[in-house]
């Protein structure tokens, strides 16, 4: 019988090429969206797409009252943000937080349980690389996506002992088109206008230069795959190499590198 895998997200990016992979390897493949029936054309063959808005604890509850067995799930959907923390509102910054955290978490709490039972389970936490190369005007992000690997490195000593292993995989900077649809806040007349502006044109030109979404649903499926999947999975935007400069360099001098990579007044 074939594993059953839930994507969240998969309406596009990341998510969408990562529900591609699963039904090509044999999975049976439950995608989300808001909006389902809206995906048209880009809907994925072979894919059962049902609604889920993250954001809204009436939706995750119903998601999940109308799931069976789940083997595999992958917390991918997410929302860029970005703005200097002195002006996101606090209502952008919740909703962040329960589309990005909560609302991953739980459908986690809620599809663990029937894993341990069945003695097999593999939760990945779609996270960013952006958790360890922090930089400016996307703290909200940064945040996020830091709780996000915090309860995925940590649960996982709770779990595996169950054949239930909780990853996380962070990507670089990826071709998606998220930057599109990246949510942008900026007082008027704000001090941060010149960096801010310079920042946001920098980010998104290395975000057209970044990898496949194709690229990384391959690096989900090697975590879900994985006899004992690591605790983390980086891939994009010279991973490896970055890594190690972080290890040997210290914060401030990283710091100021990001700073200038990103054009910034330091
Ligand atoms: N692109 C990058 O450079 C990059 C880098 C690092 C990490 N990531 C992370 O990778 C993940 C996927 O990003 P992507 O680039 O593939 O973005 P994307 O193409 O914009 O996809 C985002 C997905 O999230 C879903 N979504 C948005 N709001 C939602 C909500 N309230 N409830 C449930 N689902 C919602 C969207 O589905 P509907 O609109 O159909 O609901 C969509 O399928 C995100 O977690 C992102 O933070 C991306």
């Amino acid at each position: 019988m074939s594993r059953v895998a839930v994507v969240t997200g998969a309406s596009s990016g990341i998510g969408r090429a990562t529900a591609v992979a699963l039904v090509e390897r044999g999975y049976r493949v439950i995608g989300t969206s808001r909006a389902p029936d809206a995906i048209g054309a880009g809907a994925v063959s072979g894919v059962e797409y049902r609604a889920l808005d993250l954001t809204e604890k009436a939706s995750v509850e119903a998601f999940v009252a109308g799931l069976d067995q789940v083997d595999v799930l992958v917390n991918n959907a997410g929302e860029s943000q970005a703005g200097p923390l002195a002006e996101l509102p606090s209502e952008a910054v919740e909703r962040l937080f329960h589309l990005n955290v909560l609302g991953p978490v739980a459908l986690t709490q809620a599809l663990l349980p029937g894993m341990r039972q069945r003695g097999y389970g593999r939760v990945v936490m779609v996270g960013s690389m952006l958790a360890s190369f922090p930089m400016p005007y996307r703290s909200s992000y940064v945040a996020t996506k830091a709780a996000l690997r915090g309860f995925a490195v940590a649960a996982r000593f709770e779990e595996s002992v169950f054949g239930v292993w909780i990853t996380a995989v962070e990507p670089g900077q990826v071709d998606t088109g998220l930057r599109d649809r990246r949510t942008k806040y900026l007082a008027e007349g704000s001090p941060h206008t010149a960096d801010f502006t310079t920042f946001l044109a920098k980010l998104d030109e290395q975000q057209a230069r970044g990898i496949t979404p194709e690229k990384v649903a391959g690096t989900i499926v090697t975590a879900i795959e994985a006899r004992r999947p690591r605790p983390l999975y980086a891939v994009g935007s010279n991973a490896p190499a970055m890594f190690a400069l972080r290890r040997l360099l210290p914060r401030t001098v990283l710091e100021r590198i990001i700073a200038r990579a990103y054009g910034l007044s330091r």
